[in-house]
């Protein structure tokens, strides 16, 4: 069985209710058309249930861009899975570099969310990825590794279809420097090696496992032309009505 392509565009806090209402309906249009790929949006929390209503009728996937862990309490400032679910969200991006780097959360932390996501139903985009000195130090591989057994710690994971991996090189994101398409693929049958120690070889081997970092409508093809380049989670790119319309059509592989 082939793994569905997947483009995600990841907003981040970009767009006002009204902003986050046109471009979900233009990604709407985009995607009318395209088969054998799926294609999905990440809004900022605030604009979740317009975006989702824009969305109706449309095959185009909704995703938060974090998800705590427990279903309700005194969490200030967190948005629980069965939330997101409640708004017809069915994944949240956990871990994004962002979060990592600027808000400090931890691998810890970050495994406490994707295991309560998992749990409550919503489906992780887990994302990791080495800044430019770790890369730079030869230590790409271990950090990688680090990442992920610690993000996925004590998780079982029997269904391909409840988890997906982005592997966003922290050097490459917002920078308009895109990993080269054998540092991508390099790394992705890394992480899918990882996978299969985590997890039975057939599960690993369904994970789909994107790419994130400066994709945009150039580079889009070459990247998914690597046969462990599962999709694009796309930054920038997403919010440019004809840029992600180019991307979600990428010319090259379907399922
Ligand atoms: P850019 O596509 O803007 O580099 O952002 C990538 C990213 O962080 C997606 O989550």
């Amino acid at each position: 069985m082939q793994r569905r392509p997947l483009i995600a565009g990841n907003w981040k806090m970009h767009t006002t209710l009204t902003e986050a209402r046109a471009l979900a309906e233009a990604v709407a249009r985009s995607a009318a058309d395209v088969e054998g790929r799926d294609v999905m949006i990440a809004p900022p929390f605030t604009a979740l249930a317009e975006v989702s209503l824009a969305l109706r009728g449309s095959t185009v996937q909704l995703a938060a861009q974090n998800v705590c862990w427990v279903e309700q309490g005194a969490f200030t400032g967190e948005i629980s899975p069965v939330m997101l679910s409640s708004l017809g969200c069915g994944a949240a991006i956990v871990g994004h570099s962002e979060r990592r780097h600027i808000f400090g959360e931890s691998d810890a932390l970050i495994n406490k969310r994707i295991k309560g996501a998992m749990a409550l139903g919503v489906m992780p985009l887990f994302c990791v990825g080495e800044t430019l000195e770790e890369r730079d130090g030869g230590n790409t591989f271990l950090v990688l590794e680090s990442q992920l057994r610690l993000g996925l710690a004590d998780i079982v994971c029997n269904d391909p279809a409840r988890l997906i991996v982005a592997y966003e090189p922290v050097w490459a994101i917002g920078t308009g420097k895109t990993a080269t398409t054998g540092q991508a693929q390099e790394a992705h049958a890394f992480i899918r090696d990882i996978l299969a120690s985590l997890f039975e070889k057939s599960v690993a081997g369904q994970i789909r496992i994107l790419y994130g970092g400066s994709v945009n409508s150039d580079n889009v093809d070459i990247l998914m032309a690597e046969p462990d380049v599962d999709g694009a989670l796309v930054g920038g790119a997403s919010l440019k009505p004809e840029s992600f319309h180019r991307i979600i059509h990428f010319q090259g592989k379907t399922a």
